[in-house]
């Protein structure tokens, strides 16, 4: 995604400084190409040496440098870049950038750049707070500035405050999530993907599910966020990191999960069904722990049929598109085949989970997808990740 993106890196002088080092690693590793440039407050703490060294170019830091070739070094960068990332911005800098100051190399070709900026301050908590920073950032917001929050925890003042800067992963994904909205196709549309294995509870601490790790349906909400959509993501799955442009719903149940679903219905355009629900459920759940009986060795479990969600939905349908998967161990092409037809499905997305290195909890999958009245499409193995660019790529032209 971010392959031979050109990407101005403005670092500013606040305590988080040593972080951008991380960020700027983190953008050329996914292929990008890195300019820094630095405010003198800056270098007060990390040298331009260590960004010199990490990017194999110059660091712009003196307005009047006269020791590079160029004539006017922050406008050629500013220029040369397809998008501006302040990392750490300190409140000083959000208030020049908000009145259009330029007093050095950073302000001065950020007031030159016409790529798109993101922003993504770190301060102490009361800095943060102030009405003239709040008042700033609102202005910045105003002229289509791009904002990555700050988060609440040990700042270096010794408390907890709101004012720390995100994690290296969480900035780096939000610059990727960003570059990918640029040309992001699903742009004023609406995607709810599910993901991983319902819980059917049985009692208190006890219920019953399957191998589903989540990460397809993580996967799908990433590539639909990317392309620009709104994203749902309803999942049974809660301890990973949430993409960025995704909202995460929480359920455990394959109950919950259709409720989650039927009470956004009316506003989506897509649905990706990557969860495994459950079948059955216990017909009962008990109130309180099912004690060990002394007197009887066998204990038998009554089930009942859990809704079939897309089946359910496919009787409310209207403009969605949806799609489906199909986790089989035997006869994969009929079964699903017989699935795509008696669910009134646009796309049917079937795996042989039988096999160890794709399908349930591996990090690849190999799958064939099973259009209407057109021929199954069987694609290599790849990534989660590749996959499901690829099928948020064949879901496009399904949209009306
Ligand atoms: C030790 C130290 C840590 C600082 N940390 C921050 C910070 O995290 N955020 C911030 O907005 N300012 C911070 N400041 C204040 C800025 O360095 C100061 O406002 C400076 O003028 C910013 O210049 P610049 O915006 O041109 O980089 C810190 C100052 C010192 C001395």
């Amino acid at each position: 995604m971010l392959k031979d993106k050109q990407i101005a890196v403005y670092i500013t002088g606040g305590i988080a400084v040593y972080k951008a080092a991380e960020v700027v690693r983190g953008l050329i590793k996914q292929g990008a190409k890195v300019r820094v440039v630095m405010t003198k407050s800056a270098t007060e703490f990390v040298t331009p040496q260590t960004f010199a060294v990490l990017t194999k170019q110059r660091v712009l830091v003196d307005l009047f440098d006269q020791a590079t070739n160029q004539l006017v070094p922050h406008i050629e960068l500013a220029d040369w870049s397809d998008l501006a990332v302040v990392v750490p911005a300190t409140a000083n800098v959000l208030a020049k950038l908000a009145n259009g100051l330029a007093d050095d190399a950073v302000t001065a070709a950020l007031l030159a750049t016409t790529a798109p900026k993101l922003v993504i301050p770190a301060m102490n908590e009361h800095m943060w707070q102030a009405p003239a920073t709040q008042r700033n950032l609102a202005q910045l917001r105003q002229d289509g500035v791009i904002i990555l929050e700050p988060t609440v925890g040990m700042l270096a003042e010794g408390y907890v405050g709101r004012g720390r800067l995100p994690e290296v992963a969480t900035i780096v994904d939000f610059i990727r999530h960003q570059v990918a909205l640029m040309n992001g196709q699903l742009q004023g549309r609406t995607v709810l993907v599910t993901a991983g294995g319902t819980k059917e509870r049985l009692d208190p601490v006890r219920f019953i599910s399957n191998d589903s790790s989540g990460k397809m349906g993580y996967a799908l909400a990433s590539a639909a966020a990317d392309q620009g959509a709104k994203v749902i993501l309803v999942s049974t799955i809660h301890d990973r990191a949430i993409p960025a442009g995704v909202t995460l719903v929480q359920v455990e149940s394959a109950q919950e999960m259709l409720t989650a679903i039927q009470q956004r219905f009316a506003t989506l355009d897509v649905i990706i069904m990557a969860a495994a629900v459950a079948d059955f459920r216990p017909a009962t759940v008990a109130e309180q722990k099912i004690k060990k009986t002394t007197d009887n060795d066998r204990m038998s479990l009554s089930l009942i049929k859990n809704p079939d969600i897309l089946k359910t939905l496919a009787r409310q349908r209207e403009q969605q598109v949806m799609v489906g998967f199909a986790a089989e161990t035997q006869q994969l092409i009929e079964n699903a085949t017989h699935k795509l037809t008696e669910k009134q499905l646009a796309m049917l997305v079937a795996n042989d989970v039988s096999k160890k290195d794709r399908g349930f909890n591996a990090d690849t999958n190999e799958v064939t997808i099973l259009r209407p009245h057109q021929a199954p499409e069987a694609l290599p193995m790849m990534s989660k990740t590749a996959l499901a660019e690829a099928l948020i790529e064949r879901i496009l032209p399904l949209l009306p």
